[in-house]
């Protein structure tokens, strides 16, 4: 990356460095708390490895893109050629990263990823009836159902020493058991898991024979480590293309949750049908200014997410080679995510969230992401390296 395509940070903190990685190592706790992300300034006094937002500024085609959209005064509904170019982008991201060849039409606008569970929930599950999500979860799969009338129906993971695998059994019982609808969150939020072609397969195996729905979280795709590949469930077969709704964004690999704008892919063509016909009677809308954000990343994001993935293979290593060291505490690498979920059962604390927010780092507590995670604690890794060097010192601190 040259010196002028640098990323744009909050505020003036390049002080001089020159290079994607040496810059964000430059950023300090003080930078970061007055630059002022939800994840800075929930806990004054600590660092913030909660909340899904890295710290590592913005693409400077996103950059680009979104003045461009403001100077132009472009803050009413989105015109109709950002939607055009939004669908074209998408299809053409999900073509070039996942090889996965999508007609435009299959593809709209939402303003979150969270929606399309909400629009699957609505329109294609039966009022009351159960919805499966694999634990640990993503926090809001755990309430949402309830909130929207359904009944959750946690299948944890049957978690290993080195890796988290998936129920196949469990998730045969709880479909026979009259569950139809499964949340499948791929990477999967907190455990950091990519499913292979193979897990891929036995699950849609299972679904099928059930006749059941999956609606396939793909928001980390882009977050996924060397060594791993993510497949759209949908992209799988024609069998995953009929039982499956599909939900991404650029808002977790790009940093831009605030802007209101994720895809939901419809490959059933009665679900497209029926979407597309409703008119009016769809409120999901989305921002021209996350749309512009968005095509800007699909189309020339990657460069700068590279660096991203380079510096969080970096921070990975380092979470998992200062967690091994620390006796009690225990986690499975991720292979995709920011997202560390670490298993604190070892240490006999009650609250292992509460005590480390004593003492200077805000987590996630695990069991918000499930009976599965009770005991756990999820680490939020997209920081500067030093200041994740001392998120990491206070939490070994605190335990001596
Ligand atoms: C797996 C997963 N799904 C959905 C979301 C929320 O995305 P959105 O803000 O687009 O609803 C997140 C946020 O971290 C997430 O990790």
């Amino acid at each position: 990356m040259d010196r002028k395509r640098l990323p744009p940070l909050r505020g003036d903190y390049t002080r001089g460095v020159t290079d994607f990685a040496g810059r964000i190592d430059a950023l300090t706790i003080d930078d970061l708390r007055a630059a002022g992300s939800l994840k800075w300034t929930a806990y004054p006094g600590a660092i913030g490895a909660w909340v899904a937002e890295m710290d590592f500024g913005m693409a400077e085609p996103i950059f680009d893109a979104i003045n461009a959209e403001v100077g132009a005064l472009r803050t009413g509904y989105a015109p109709m050629d950002r939607r055009a170019e939004l669908r074209a982008a998408t299809a053409e991201h999900l073509l070039a990263r996942q090889d996965w060849q999508v007609d435009r039409d299959n593809i709209h606008w939402l303003p979150d990823v969270l929606t399309g569970l909400v629009v699957t929930m609505t329109f294609w599950s039966e009022p009351g009836s159960k919805i499966i999500v694999p634990t640990p979860c993503y926090m809001p799969f755990m309430d949402m159902p309830r909130t929207f009338g359904h009944e959750l129906v946690q299948l944890p993971m049957l978690g290993g020493q080195d890796s988290w695998e998936f129920d196949f059994d469990g998730l045969d019982r709880v479909f026979a058991a009259g569950a139809r609808l499964l949340v499948l969150c791929n990477p999967h939020n907190p455990i950091g898991k990519v499913y292979t072609r193979e897990e891929l397969e036995r699950i849609c195996e299972i679904v099928d024979r059930h006749d059941g729905l999956v609606f396939s979280d793909e928001i980390h795709a882009p977050l996924v480590f060397p060594g791993a590949q993510h497949i759209s469930y949908a992209s799988l077969n024609d069998v995953t293309a009929h039982h499956t709704v599909t939900a991404l964004a650029a808002s977790k690999a790009y940093n831009l949750a605030g802007l209101k704008c994720a895809q939901l892919v419809l490959t059933n063509p009665g679900h497209n049908a029926f979407y597309s016909s409703q008119g009016h009677g769809i409120p999901f809308e989305s921002t021209p200014v996350g749309m512009a954000a968005t095509i800007a990343a699909w189309r020339s994001g990657q460069p700068w997410l590279d660096e991203v993935i380079d510096y969080l293979f970096a921070n990975r290593q380092l979470v998992a080679e200062r967690i091994a060291a620390i006796g009690g505490m225990h986690m499975i690498v991720p292979d995709a995510t920011y997202l560390a979920l670490i298993d604190c059962r070892g240490l006999g604390l009650e609250d292992p969230r509460a005590h480390f927010l004593d003492h200077g780092v805000a987590l996630t507590d695990g069991i918000e992401c499930g009976d599965a995670a009770r005991g756990f604690v999820r680490l939020n890794f997209a920081m500067p390296r030093p200041v994740l060097a001392e998120a990491l010192d206070r939490m070994e601190n605190s335990l001596r």
